[in-house]
């Protein structure tokens, strides 16, 4: 059994020919709220993967942006903790998304910040708890001391980056960050092998966009290209990518195994509007895996380059 500790955020979403300069105003399009939040997103990506039961602790404010957050997490059947605060408003995030699918996304927590460790549910029949960085990071902290007490494995999306101490990272399992959350985490500007090797975390996950992936696991180093997707959103993409990996390792599926399942179904959500509304199920990714054929020697080694390994991976 799975359990997700974080934010959800109901995101107001505006297409827009290009993400804004400092002080440019840029007249976009198409505007809409989706359910969303790191943590929220994650736990329905994890759902949707099949497999075990997940379980979300999450705090919301108490009004009408809390609904549709509820809904769409009902709808992918997470079983939700919920902490309801009074004075706090339910999280937002204000996304703008280019016609290049990038995004530039801005969160005002509200009653994600009102979570404590008194909220942690029992750990008890818990194998996986996955966390994120848009709750407070000494509520993180506790949480991660809780679960490595009763020995379950503490999987950290270090996101948005942060400088994380040595005390917390000494607490996680298994760390998935993309490029430029290891350059802040690993507190050097390198290449990603050299980042990597100053990371003290037993494995360490990186997420490189159109480039794949990669990963460093007691020692070993594995390597997983992208899927040749054509993007409309990346919103949400690392969620979906982190949700399916964990409910992937939940099922002890091997690492390599987890990081092919999980790259496609990201690549599968960057085709996709919104946040949990592009999340995949099981039966799309395995569709997925039906029409787009195994990454090449070649893409191996052009993603070797880019991580700057020149020693043999997985
Ligand atoms: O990772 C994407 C998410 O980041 C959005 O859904 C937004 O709410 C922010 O938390």
């Amino acid at each position: 059994m799975i359990l997700v500790a974080g934010s959800a955020n109901l995101d107001f979403v505006v297409r827009s020919p290009h993400i804004p300069a400092p002080g440019e105003t840029v007249l976009g399009r198409d505007f809409k709220t989706f359910p969303g939040g790191k943590g929220a997103n994650q736990a329905v990506a994890c759902s949707r993967a099949g497999g075990v039961p997940t379980h979300l602790l999450l705090a919301l404010g108490d009004d009408a942006f809390a609904l549709p957050l509820e809904a769409s997490l009902q709808a992918a059947k997470v079983n939700l903790h919920i902490v309801r605060s009074k004075t706090l408003a339910t999280g937002i995030a204000f996304i703008c998304v280019s016609d290049a699918a990038e995004n530039a996304i801005t969160v005002a927590p509200g009653a994600n910040h009102c979570l404590q460790l008194i909220d942690l549910p029992p750990l008890d029949g818990f194998t996986h708890l996955l966390l994120q960085l848009e709750i407070p990071l000494d509520v993180v902290t506790a949480y991660a001391r809780a679960a490595r007490a009763r020995g379950v494995t503490v999987v950290l999306n270090a996101a948005p980056a942060q400088h994380l101490p040595h005390e917390f990272l000494a607490l996680i399992d298994v760390l998935i960050v993309n490029e430029g959350e290891l350059a802040v985490v690993a507190n050097f500007s390198g290449s990603i092998a050299q980042c990597l090797a100053l990371v003290d975390v037993p494995c360490v996950i990186v997420t490189l966009g159109k480039h794949g992936c990669c990963a460093r696991a007691d020692g070993v180093y594995l390597l997983q290209p992208a899927f040749d997707v054509t993007p409309i959103d990346t919103t949400g993409a690392g969620d979906t990518f982190c949700g399916v990996l964990v409910a992937a390792l939940s099922e002890q599926e091997s690492l390599q195994q987890a990081l092919r399942m999980a790259s496609a179904a990201a690549a599968l959500a960057c085709t996709r509007f919104g946040a949990q509304s592009s999340i995949p199920t099981l039966d799309e990714v395995a569709a997925f895996f039906g029409n787009h054929a195994n990454a090449t020697d070649a893409q191996h080694a052009e993603l070797m380059k880019f991580c700057g390994f020149n020693f043999p991976t997985g």
